[in-house]
């Protein structure tokens, strides 16, 4: 039987219908993961990867002679060596589009808490502190400026959710894109310097590592809130802290980290921020569709057929 060699340490419960017809090498449950790859190099056809999970190398392909498919769960394929896959002529899938809506939720869940501190007020309630006195205020949505970085699937729907709670759109991206009509900035700096909220929704990878900075970071000034569903790289994390501890900007919802699952103490520490386990599309309806996605590309790719979702 062919082999596919799952990466996750939890598989979704819809790669049930893969074992009909491979055998799943499953990375994480095996004692030695190295030797697990030696013992079944030659069998393995296929590598079911996650978006933000292990990385695919070029060494892991290179010690894998007979794969075809790279079948990533998730829509960001940072941790895949697209350059190494493309030289063997290997196909990467991943499963944007279902994923976007909830994404786009899970930015707006963290720009809400992180203006009107709903963490904060929530734990107010829970230990009794009502009984002494008035919660400090929080900052409206309305009528503020949002910045999105990466104007494409999940940008747009948040761009949507924005405009629904009275905020004016501004984009970033490498290019300005004729088909959407909110004003858009080359320049990320001066970006920052001219709304209230920066919102990344970019991918990950050599191209944004860092794109956020002190420099950028100082332009969106002690009012600005960043928010973060895109990669950890993308902002430069040593000087979020800085900023974020100085009071440089006002606050940051993230969901993502330089070194997941890695949360600085010092960001567990802060009252101006709002941390979540990277959950963009944690929903059981969008995983679902996403498993299935990851099956239906590996299975159209054994039977011949067009893939659903390439990358590239
Ligand atoms: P997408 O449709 O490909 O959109 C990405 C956008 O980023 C595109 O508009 C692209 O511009 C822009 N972009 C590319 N390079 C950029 C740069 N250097 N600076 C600024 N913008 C840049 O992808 P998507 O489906 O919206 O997903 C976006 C990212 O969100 C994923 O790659 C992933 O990292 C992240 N994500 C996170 C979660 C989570 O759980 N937190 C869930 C899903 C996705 P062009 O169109 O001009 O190329
Ligand atoms: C999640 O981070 C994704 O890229 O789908």
């Amino acid at each position: 039987m062919k082999k596919l060699l799952a990466l996750a340490a939890t598989t979704p419960t819809e790669y049930v219908h893969l074992e009909e017809r491979f055998e799943l090498v499953r990375l994480a449950q095996v004692p030695d993961p190295e030797q697990a790859i030696r013992d079944h190099a030659d069998d393995i056809v296929g590598i079911l990867s996650n978006a933000g999970g292990i990385a695919v190398t070029r060494r892991m392909l290179e010690a894998l002679p007979n794969v075809e498919i790279i079948s990533q769960f998730g829509v960001g394929v940072d941790n895949i060596d697209l350059q190494a896959a493309k030289e063997r002529h290997i196909v990467v899938t991943n499963t944007p589009d279902v994923l976007t809506d909830d994404t786009a939720d899970t930015a707006l869940s963290l720009l809400l808490a992180v203006s009107r501190r709903i963490v904060e007020a929530d734990v107010f309630v829970r230990v009794g502190r009502w009984h002494s006195g008035a919660f400090p205020l929080g900052v409206s949505l309305g009528n503020k400026k949002v910045g999105i970085v990466g104007m494409g699937r999940i940008g747009q729907a948040i761009a949507k959710r924005c405009a629904a709670f009275g905020m004016t759109i501004f984009y970033h991206g490498p290019r300005e894109k004729a088909d959407i009509s909110y004003t858009y900035y080359a320049d990320l700096q001066q970006m920052a310097g001219h709304v209230d909220y920066l919102v990344l929704a970019c991918p990950g990878g050599a191209e944004t590592k860092h794109l956020v900075n002190a420099k950028i970071l100082k332009a969106l000034g002690p009012k600005g809130f960043v928010i973060n569903i895109a990669r950890g790289s993308v902002i430069d994390q040593d000087a979020l802290l800085v900023a974020l501890s100085n009071r440089e900007i006002a606050g940051a919802g993230l969901d993502v980290y330089q070194n997941e699952p890695q949360v600085p103490e010092a960001l567990i520490s802060m009252d101006n921020v709002v941390l979540l386990p990277h959950i963009g599309s944690a929903t059981q309806e969008t995983r679902a569709k996403m498993g299935h996605l990851v099956v239906d590309n590996i299975f159209a790719h054994f039977e011949g057929k067009p893939l659903i979702t390439p990358v590239g």
